[in-house]
């Protein structure tokens, strides 16, 4: 059984989405077992809580420093003995130290068919903003491996979706997330978890 920690920042649609196909069977032998939020308004924790699944808070400001943050994260997650951490919605960069200890080990859901429209700064709205200001006809998903660039790991998935006539960020956004993010996810997981 994999178990995994999910690390999340926002609304957790995601953490559903993987829940969802847990729950489904889509993902076969894996299980969330922590999930943890670097802000408290981080609605991913009721969902986590309506699950029944162990949450933590866990905030560079109630730490000494950044590295002792990320030093708790790695305690609680190898306290769980989780083989595979997920960022899904995550908005903090990782330190080079906390991507070693769990090498080839973390994935994330990037919402742009990388390599465009990643790197420093690119995350959540402004993505589809500059997908827009640019004019593609397609963009999309993508699920890859965190390693010590940002956005710049091994690409495990990639799901691409029409940008349509009248789109804003907002609904170009929800396209992706619905019609991407949310399947290309817990495939990766299931297949990691199956391999
Ligand atoms: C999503 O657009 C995801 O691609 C990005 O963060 C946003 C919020 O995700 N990584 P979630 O609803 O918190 O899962």
């Amino acid at each position: 059984m994999l178990k995994l920690a999910v690390l999340v920042s926002g609304g957790g649609t995601n953490l559903q989405a993987i829940l969802d196909a847990i729950d489904s069977g889509k993902i076969k032998n894996a299980e969330v077992a922590l999930v943890i939020a670097n802000k408290t308004s981080a609605y991913a924790l009721e969902r986590a809580k309506n699950h029944g699944i162990k949450t933590a808070v866990i905030r560079k400001k109630d730490f000494a420093s950044k590295e002792d943050a990320e030093q708790a994260m790695i305690d609680a997650i190898n306290a769980e003995g989780c083989g595979l951490v997920v960022l899904a919605g995550f908005l903090s960069v990782l330190s080079p130290k906390f991507i070693r200890a769990f090498e080839k080990k973390i994935i994330n859901i990037h919402p742009s068919l990388i390599p465009s429209f990643c790197g420093e700064g690119y995350y959540g709205l402004k993505v589809h903003e500059e997908a827009l200001k640019k004019g593609v006809k397609v963009t999309g998903a993508t699920v890859h491996y965190v390693d010590e660039i940002v956005d710049g790991g091994e690409i495990l998935a990639q799901k691409a979706v029409y940008v349509e006539e009248g789109d804003t960020p907002e609904v170009l956004q929800k396209r992706v997330m619905t019609e991407a993010e949310w399947i290309i996810l817990p495939e990766v997981i299931n297949k990691l978890a199956n391999q």
